[in-house]
C-alpha cells in the first residue's frame, strides 16, 4: 500500500512535473547567495567554533521544514552568515579561488542532470566533453598523441593515483618489494605524497625529502645524491615528485634538470602542478613550466589556478596506456565486450566509480572566456603578489622569506629591537616572541573577521602567510592588512606577552 506522505515526498523529486518548482528553489538559494555576496564587508564572521556549534546542534534532523525557504532561512544561521568567503579581497590564506560565473552554470547543470562520469550509459556526451579537456590539458602540457587522463577529486587523488600508477610501473620492470621502493620530493612538497605513499602500502621510509635551495626549489644535485645512495643501497625509485607551486612558497622546481637525472636513472617523474598549472594559460609566464612536458604524469588543480569552484582536478599521463594499472572490468558496469566495441567509458581510467561530471564546469568556462582569459586573471595574482613581496620587504615590521614566482608571500613581524628587559629571560626571547606575536596575530585577525590569513612554519619558527588568488585583492588591500597584522603583534608585544609569560601558546579572546 502507498504510505499517505507518498505524494509530499515525491513532490520532492525533480520531473517534468516538479520542474516549475525547481526553477523558483534555485531562483530562491541564488538570491540568498547574491545578497551575502552584496553585503560581506568582510571575508568571515569571524565566529568561532564554541559559538557556532550549538545553532547547528539544535537543528532537529528528525523534524523537516517541509519548505524550501524555511530550509534556506536556517541556513543563513547556521551557514551563510558565518561562511569564510573566498570572493572577498581580503581572503588571502589558501589555495582558494573566486570562482567564475561560467563556471557555476556548469555545477548548476551538471548537478540537476546529475551524469555519472563512470560509463556510458551513465553520462553519453559528458564522457566524450571530459575527454575533449583532457585531450586540451595534456595539450597545454605538451604531451603528444598518447596521452590520456581523468577528472579527479582534487590534488590529493590525482597525486595517489599517479604514485599508483608509479608503484605498478616499477613493480613491473624491477618486482622490488613494496619495503625497497621509493618516492623522491623536497622538503616543500605537499604532504598529500607522504599519504599516498602510506595507503600505497610503501614502508614508513618511502618517501625521501632532498633539500631545497634558498629559494626553496629541490636542489639536482640533492636529488642527484639520492637517486646514487638508493642505488647503491639496492633501493628502487618508483616516483621523482618535483612539485610546480609549492604550497607555502609558491616554488617551481628545476623541471628539465630534475627530467634529465630521472632519464638517466629510469625514474617515472610525477609533477605536482596542483597551483601552478595555471600558468598552462598564462601569456606572460608559461615558460615557468617548460619541462612539464617531459613528466610521466601531472596533477593539476582547476580548482586552484582556474578559478573553478571545488572539486575539479586531473591526473594526465604521457602514455595513456599505463592507466590501465588502474582499471577493472565488473559484469555489471563495464565489461571487457564494451570495450572490445568501442564504448567509451572513464571508470576504466579513474580510481573512482561514480563520478561528478566535475568537467562541464571548465567546460563552460572555456566556452565562455576562453583560457586567455583565465591566464589573465591568474597573471594578475602573480604580479599582484611580486608588487606585494615589495612592499613587504621594503616594511621594517617585517621579515619575508623569498619571492614567490607565483602568487605566496611569507612573512613574519618582527618585534622591535628594544623590548623590556623581562621578554629576555628564556633561551632565545625575541625568536620565542616573535613566535608568539605571529600566532597572535593570526588569530587575532581571523577572529575580527576583517581579513583571514594563512601561517607557516619555516625552519621551525611560525610565520604568517597570503596566498593571492582574487584580482580583486588590490595592493591596498594587501597594505590594510599587514597594518592589521602588525597592530595586532605589536598588541600581543606592548600588552599580552607581558601577562601571559610568551612561552605559552597565545590565545585570543574575540
Ligand atoms: C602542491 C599541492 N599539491 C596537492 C595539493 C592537494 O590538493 P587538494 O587539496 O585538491 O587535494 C595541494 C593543496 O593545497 C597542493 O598545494
Amino acid at each position: 500500500m502507498t504510505s499517505p506522505h507518498a505524494g509530499a515526498a515525491r513532490s520532492y523529486l525533480l520531473n517534468e512535473r516538479t520542474a516549475e518548482g525547481y526553477r523558483r528553489a534555485m531562483t530562491s538559494a541564488t538570491e540568498r547567495v547574491v545578497d551575502r555576496i552584496r553585503r560581506a564587508d568582510r571575508p568571515f564572521s569571524g565566529v568561532d567554533p564554541e559559538r557556532l556549534a550549538p545553532e547547528i546542534a539544535a537543528v532537529d534532523l528528525e523534524r523537516p521544514l517541509h519548505d524550501h525557504a524555511a530550509a534556506l532561512d536556517e541556513l543563513e544561521r547556521v551557514y551563510l552568515r558565518d561562511a569564510v568567503y573566498f570572493h572577498h579581497p581580503r581572503y588571502l590564506a589558501h589555495l582558494n579561488c573566486p570562482v567564475v560565473i561560467p563556471a557555476l552554470l556548469g555545477e548548476a547543470v551538471l548537478s540537476a542532470v546529475n551524469s555519472s562520469l563512470d560509463t556510458w550509459d551513465q553520462s553519453a556526451g559528458g564522457t566524450l566533453i571530459e575527454r575533449r579537456l583532457i585531450e586540451w590539458t595534456a595539450g597545454r602540457i605538451g604531451f603528444g598523441p598518447a596521452a590520456d587522463g581523468v577528472f579527479t577529486s582534487g590534488g590529493t587523488q590525482s597525486n595517489l593515483h599517479a604514485l599508483l600508477l608509479a608503484r605498478e610501473e616499477a613493480q613491473a620492470i624491477a618486482g622490488a618489494a613494496p619495503s625497497r621502493l621509493r618516492v623522491i620530493t623536497s622538503a616543500a612538497g605537499h604532504f598529500s605524497v607522504r599519504k599516498a605513499a602510506n595507503l600505497l602500502g610503501l614502508g614508513p621510509d618511502a618517501v625521501v625529502a632532498v633539500e631545497t635551495d634558498d629559494e626553496r626549489r629541490m636542489r639536482p644535485d640533492a636529488l642527484a645524491r639520492e637517486l646514487g645512495r638508493c642505488r647503491r643501497a639496492g633501493l628502487v625509485v618508483m616516483a621523482v615528485v618535483a612539485t610546480a607551486g609549492t604550497t607555502d612558497f609558491g616554488s617551481i622546481d628545476p623541471l628539465p634538470e630534475i627530467a634529465d637525472l630521472c632519464a638517466q636513472a629510469g625514474a617515472w617523474l610525477h609533477v605536482d602542478a596542483a597551483y601552478g598549472c595555471g600558468l598552462l594559460v598564462s601569456r606572460r609566464r608559461r615558460h615557468l613550466l617548460d619541462g612539464v612536458e617531459r613528466a610521466d604524469s601531472v596533477t593539476v588543480d582547476f580548482h586552484k589556478s582556474f578559478f573553478q569552484p571545488v572539486s575539479s582536478s586531473a591526473l594526465l599521463v604521457r602514455d595513456g596506456a599505463v592507466l590501465r594499472h588502474a582499471a577493472h572490468h565488473a559484469d555489471y558496469l563495464n565489461p571487457r565486450r564494451m570495450a572490445e566495441r568501442g564504448i567509451p567509458n572513464q571508470v576504466d581510467k579513474s580510481l573512482q566509480t561514480t563520478r561528478r561530471f566535475d568537467a562541464l564546469k571548465l567546460w563552460l568556462t572555456l566556452r565562455v572566456m576562453g583560457p586567455d582569459a583565465v591566464g589573465e586573471l591568474f597573471d594578475e595574482v602573480v604580479d599582484r603578489a611580486a608588487a606585494s613581496y615589495a612592499l613587504a620587504a621594503a616594511d621594517p615590521r617585517f621579515e619575508v622569506v623569498t619571492r614567490s614566482p607565483l602568487s605566496t608571500l611569507v612573512f613574519r613581524y618582527l618585534p622591535p629591537d628594544h623590548l623590556p628587559p623581562d621578554h629576555l629571560r628564556h633561551g632565545d626571547p625575541g625568536r620565542a616572541l616573535a613566535d608568539d606575536a605571529n600566532l597572535y596575530a593570526r588569530e587575532a585577525l581571523a577572529a575580527s573577521g576583517e581579513a583571514v590569513v594563512a601561517g607557516t612554519t619555516v625552519d621551525g619558527r611560525h610565520y604568517l602567510k597570503f596566498t593571492l588568488l582574487n584580482p580583486e585583492t588590490t595592493l591596498d588591500d594587501v597594505a590594510h592588512v599587514l597594518d592589521l597584522l602588525a597592530g595586532h603583534a605589536q598588541r600581543y608585544v606592548d600588552d599580552l606577552a607581558p601577562l601571559a609569560g610568551h612561552a605559552e601558546a597565545p590565545h585570543v579572546h574575540a
